[in-house]
């Protein structure tokens, strides 16, 4: 598919975009998301070049698999996440952060994208989690917290080797010491390349697998929980 470059300011309101609502069944209830219908063409719309060259495209206006195989993954082990201080990264539509959130989370949600924030943030809202949450626009090679976190949540960020290096090194510095990371991702061949890269950089995981059905296709979603290699394992699921 041929994708033009367009170089213009993003638009900023949820107004501008074709909504639709989306309800996302978990196993204690449902999340409401309002979503962009019909996200093909604001892919070829939206896209843009970067200074150098690289081709960005807003894959914030999709609703990901990834996103509800982690979420479903967040709501089983919510009791642990009560008051637990989390990073979203890449959040797009925040489902993930969300039902973070409804477990008794504070969940700072970021994503290079402003309008994906937007969506996130009226999500957070229609959800009545939005007093447990903030909104930051954050590029990942560029981190802007001094903080650590307890969790960090990372749905279908890894999908490009040139994000690998700066994510890997905002989990050196974000994640607390005995911090964890779940990340999701569709199953794609190269991501075993980062979960590599990570162990050889003082990191452990565990991946388990889930079946997630969208627009009613069944496919298969990877789970990975990150630790340091030299952290408690007590209680890491
Ligand atoms: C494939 S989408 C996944 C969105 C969401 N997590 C999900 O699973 O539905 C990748 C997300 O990462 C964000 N992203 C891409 N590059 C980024 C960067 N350098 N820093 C922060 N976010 C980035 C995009 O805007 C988009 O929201």
């Amino acid at each position: 598919m041929l994708f033009s470059v367009i170089i213009e300011p993003m638009k900023s309101s949820l107004d501008t975009y074709p909504l639709t609502s989306t309800a996302i069944a978990m196993d204690t209830g449902q999340v409401r998301l309002t979503i962009i219908e019909e996200p093909d063409w604001f892919l070829e719309q939206l896209s843009r070049e970067d200074s150098e060259g690289r081709l960005h495209l807003p894959y914030w206006t999709y609703l990901w698999e990834a996103s509800i195989g982690l979420a479903r993954h967040v709501e089983k082990i919510g009791t642990r996440l009560k008051d637990a201080q989390i990073l979203e990264i890449g959040c797009g539509f925040g489902l993930t952060g969300i039902v973070a959130c409804l477990a008794g989370a504070k969940v700072v949600f970021t994503d290079s994208e402003k309008d994906a924030l937007l969506f996130a943030q009226n999500n957070a809202q229609q959800n009545a989690v939005a007093n447990l949450t903030n909104f930051v626009q954050m590029d990942w090679n560029a981190p802007c917290f001094r903080c650590k976190f307890n969790y960090i949540l990372a749905s279908d960020v890894i999908y490009e080797e040139h994000h690998w290096e700066p994510i890997l090194d905002l989990l050196r510095n974000l994640l607390a010491s005995n911090g964890i990371a779940l990340f999701s991702e569709p199953n794609r061949s190269n991501a075993i390349g980062f979960f590599k890269r990570l162990t050889h950089n003082g990191f452990s995981y565990k991946k388990s697998t889930c079946p997630v059905t969208l627009d009613g296709k069944t496919s298969k979603v990877c789970i990975y929980t990150v630790h340091r290699a030299n952290a408690e394992t007590a209680n890491m699921t």
